[in-house]
């Protein structure tokens, strides 16, 4: 993995909107007095979408204040998860592809590829248009949906070089599914249930829904929707 440091270019100061303040005090408070610290990732991700998309060294500091911790505390968390960005990003999507080894062997070199002749030619580096960015990461906890990506929260599995250019095409504008993007359900087996095939049960032989938790499944996303 590269080394992850600050940007050399820094705005001059960070502060929650009113509305992200309040609600990172109600993050705060659902831990102990003494444990504010345990907020320290949710905070810094807030900053981050308020912040196009990165996070800034005053974001940094700005967080450590609110929860009283030491800014090395923050910084260390910060440079640490490559979920937050050190320097500024695409608009429309900065894409993570990960390269570690199940995503290679179905592919992600060619998604990188892909990254050099339609984003930039390096990684971090901004699209001339302003709107795209791209880096290679580790697994990112998808790989049996391989090869992935992950555009700020969500992750975009079962990538082909078809379906990778027309996600990048969808993400200047149009509202897209995240998960699989080959029509499987979740990581289920592609093409179909290949054990457990003669219980007798209600779904006759279909494969069986999951129950979806929170409302997450397949929720479409438009890229632009940063917190303010
Ligand atoms: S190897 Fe790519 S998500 Fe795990």
């Amino acid at each position: 993995m590269a080394v992850r440091r600050l940007a050399a270019e820094q705005p001059e100061s960070f502060e929650f909107t009113e509305r992200n303040l309040a609600w990172a005090k109600k993050v705060i408070d659902r831990y102990p007095a003494g444990r504010q610290a345990s907020a320290v990732i949710p905070l810094l991700w807030r900053a981050q979408e308020q912040n196009e998309g990165w996070v800034s060294e005053p974001a940094i500091r700005y967080v450590a204040d609110l929860l009283d911790m030491p800014n090395i505390r923050v910084l260390e968390v910060a440079t640490f998860y490559t979920m937050f960005q050190l320097q500024p990003v695409g608009k429309k999507a900065h894409i993570q592809v990960c390269g570690t080894t199940p995503c290679q062997l179905r592919g992600s070199e060619d998604l990188i590829k892909i990254c050099k002749s339609r984003i930039a030619q390096h990684m971090h580096e901004i699209s001339e248009d302003g709107n795209f960015s791209w880096e290679e990461v580790e697994c990112l906890g998808a790989c049996v949906n391989a090869p992935m990506v992950q555009i700020f929260k969500d992750t975009y599995e079962d990538l082909t070089e078809e379906s990778f250019n027309q996600l990048i095409d969808d993400a200047a504008g149009k509202e897209v599914t995240p998960g699989p993007q080959n029509g499987r359900r979740f990581a289920m087996a592609e093409g179909g249930q290949t054990t457990l095939t003669e219980i007798d049960d209600n779904t006759k032989g279909e494969t069986p829904v999951p129950q979806v938790v929170d409302g997450a499944e397949n929720a479409s996303h438009s890229f632009a929707g940063a917190a303010d």
